[in-house]
């Protein structure tokens, strides 16, 4: 029988709508094109997945890659490929870089810049501002844009909308989901005082503490319900958040990371100083504890790693100057599968918060489910493989991890994208191949 697949990945277990299955999986044309006992010999490539588990390409939909204007950091080819070894196959890259990412030709260069050199597939955020508030409408529906990210506190970059009338605005311009990075800004100013001269990192959880996110995420949670308007509450770090957004599921979605679900206070400052430092900060155990359950109960919609990557010189200046935010898109997918070795999640809620959530709070246009017609997207995984976090493995240009060293079981031994086999076993291969992601929301409309 002549060829008529791609690729076809063989002898896996396979996650697809019905549960876990025995099964192979054809790729073609980048699509899936059939699930079940196939003919390997109808198939271009053959990758072998024995013993492997086949789950949705993971999704990381927080990730700070600093293309343009802060390369020393990271960039796109080094963020995706950081991506692709992590088993992700595709992210949502933030706004704040710069130029801050605020109208079409700052996104449109993002785009071009990502061509050729994104490993994974991609999407942008627009950053929500004073002066595009009333263009936000259509800079939304563009090619390649995910949404309108807002920061309502001020973190790294200068993005910030933290004004009543200028977020009302924001909210009342355009309908996809608008992500936030929820702090009260006014509250994170007066309390800077505390820390203004020979603060330690220690207190960051002080400085930005549990009233400075609970009183922002009340307030957004009003002005959304005003406007009408879904929006996705980004790296929540408080118990007292969680009852807020468990009562707004109609209009609110919730993000935590891995790293508030992994680190503590006041352990990780001791053991990690600023390299622990980000925003919101990672706090006590009651909150990491209090997501967990979250996690459990289903109120957590997705996990994103927000990886935010700073030198290690920067990360070494003194506290309050050392900046927020550590790299994680690599690590995103061991830190989880070693958290439900531990029993803390199942399969099917790791694969929800890392794949079918994502697609399900943005509108991904065929992805997020190993189902015929969908991309051809998928993370392979060993679920008892023991490995350790090592330096030389990882690929973010700041070259560290604040979880280097951290023995895990479980481990992504393959990344494919629309069919493209961009990892195995650690080593990429072929080169980058990443597109745009699409969404249902902004198809264009069919031809004739
Ligand atoms: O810690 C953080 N770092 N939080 C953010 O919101 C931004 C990020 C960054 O870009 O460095």
């Amino acid at each position: 029988m002549a060829k008529n697949w791609d690729l076809i990945i063989t002898g896996g277990e396979v996650f697809t709508p019905s549960g876990l299955v025995a099964a192979d999986v054809a790729v073609a044309d980048g699509r899936i094109a059939d699930i079940g006992a196939l003919d390997a010999g109808r198939a271009d490539e053959v990758l072998d997945a024995k013993g492997l588990t086949v789950l949705p390409g993971v999704i990381d939909t927080q990730v700070h890659f600093r293309e343009p204007g802060l390369e020393q950091k990271e960039d796109l080819e080094s963020g995706t490929r950081a991506a692709v070894m992590g088993g992700v196959t595709a992210v949502f890259e933030m706004p704040n870089t710069s130029p801050a990412t605020i109208d079409a030709a700052a996104l449109n260069e993002k785009l071009t810049r990502a061509e050729g050199r994104a490993w994974c597939d991609h999407a942008f955020f627009i950053g929500a501002a004073a002066e595009n508030a009333e263009r936000l409408g259509e800079l939304e529906r563009l090619p390649g844009c995910c949404g309108v990210k807002i920061f309502m506190g001020s973190s790294t970059g200068t993005l910030l909308v933290h004004e009543e009338d200028v977020l009302r605005q924001v909210l009342r311009h355009g309908h996809r989901r608008v992500a936030v990075h929820s702090e009260d800004e006014a509250r994170l100013r007066e309390r800077f005082e505390l820390i203004r001269e020979g603060g330690k990192v220690s207190q960051h959880p002080e400085w930005r503490d549990v009233e400075t996110a609970v009183r922002s995420t009340k307030r957004l949670l009003r002005l959304a319900r005003e406007a009408g308007r879904r929006i996705h509450v980004l790296h929540v770090t408080t118990a007292e958040e969680v009852p807020l957004l468990a009562a707004a599921r109609d209009i609110a979605t919730m993000e935590v990371t891995p790293q508030h679900l992994t680190l503590a206070a006041p352990y990780c400052y001791e053991e990690l100083g600023s390299l622990a430092q980000m925003n919101p900060p990672i706090r006590e155990a009651r909150h990491r504890e209090a997501l967990w359950e979250a996690v459990r109960l289903g109120i957590v919609d997705v996990i994103g790693s927000d990886h935010a990557p700073h030198s290690r010189e920067e990360k070494q200046a003194p506290y309050p100057r050392s900046p927020s935010g550590m790299p994680g898109v690599q690590t995103l997918l061991p830190l989880l599968l070693d958290h439900m070795n531990a029993g803390r999640l199942s399969v099917e809620r790791l694969v929800d918060l890392t794949s079918t959530g994502a697609q399900r709070i943005y509108n991904i246009a065929g992805k997020g489910r190993i189902a015929v017609g969908y991309d051809g997207d998928f993370t392979l995984v060993d679920l008892n493989a023991k490995r350790t976090v090592e330096h030389d493995w990882l690929q973010s240009k700041c070259d560290w991890s604040p979880f280097e060293g951290k023995p895990v079981t479980g481990w992504p031994m393959a990344t494919v994208i629309r069919g493209h086999v961009a990892m195995r076993d650690g080593e990429l291969l072929g080169g980058p191949t990443g597109r745009p992601v699409r969404f249902t929301e902004t198809l264009p409309p069919a031809a004739g």
